[in-house]
């Protein structure tokens, strides 16, 4: 089942979305906003990744796509603990000129829908740089509650890096759509 937002589609990843998703990897711009690991990734690589993440039930991750502009990134449900209802959430929009669109919030506001709607989950977690604004914006405006701050612990071009723990309970996703009327 594809999930609908009201402008995007999260879908399954295919192979023909390896460059899209090899281009986030291997772009400067962006691996400088999330955490992790930043390497240069063949294509080779990167169709190795796709057939070892075909099947996991405990990481989910869906290609971004909307109308206009077709694949344009990814958001990812991953570590998923399906004792304790929880998951780590991330998201990635590959072009520039797509952002600041509402393509971030839609696909947000989806995968919280499929999150508590379907998977029965009850918390989401999420990290950001204190200064990546955009995500602040992004998950203030829909919901996202900030926990606390991992101080200086991701290192990257040269310094360590606060991190800002957040995350959304299903009540408060319950809470935020019946205000901002999102699914009306
Ligand atoms: C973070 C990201 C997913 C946001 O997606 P987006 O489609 O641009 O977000 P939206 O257009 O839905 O914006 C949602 C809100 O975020 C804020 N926002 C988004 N981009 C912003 C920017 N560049 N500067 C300031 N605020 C911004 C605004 O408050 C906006 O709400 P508004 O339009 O009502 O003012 C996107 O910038 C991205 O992929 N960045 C690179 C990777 C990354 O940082 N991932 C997240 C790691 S935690």
């Amino acid at each position: 089942m594809n999930i609908y937002g009201r402008k995007v589609i999260l879908r399954a990843i295919e192979i023909k979305d390896c460059e899209m998703i090899r281009g986030m990897f291997n772009d400067p711009e962006i691996e400088n906003l999330v955490v992790g690991w930043s390497f240069p990734i063949s294509a080779y690589q990167q169709e190795q990744w796709f057939c070892s993440h075909a099947h996991d039930e405990k990481n989910f991750r869906f290609v971004i796509e909307t109308e206009e502009d077709g694949a344009v990134g990814i958001v990812t449900l991953t570590n998923i603990d399906w004792k304790n209802r929880c998951a780590f959430h991330g998201i990635k929009i590959a072009k520039k000129e797509i952002r600041c669109k509402g393509v971030g919030t839609d696909s947000v506001m989806a995968i919280m829908r499929y999150a508590f709607d379907e998977l029965q989950l009850n918390r989401l977690d999420g990290a950001w740089f204190k200064d990546n604004i955009a995500s602040r914006g992004l998950y203030t405006k829909c919901g996202w509650v900030e926990e606390g701050v991992r101080r200086q612990y991701i290192y990257k071009r040269g310094k360590y890096r606060d991190l800002v723990i957040v995350g959304i309970l299903k009540n408060e996703y319950y809470d935020l759509i019946k205000k901002n009327h999102y699914w009306d």
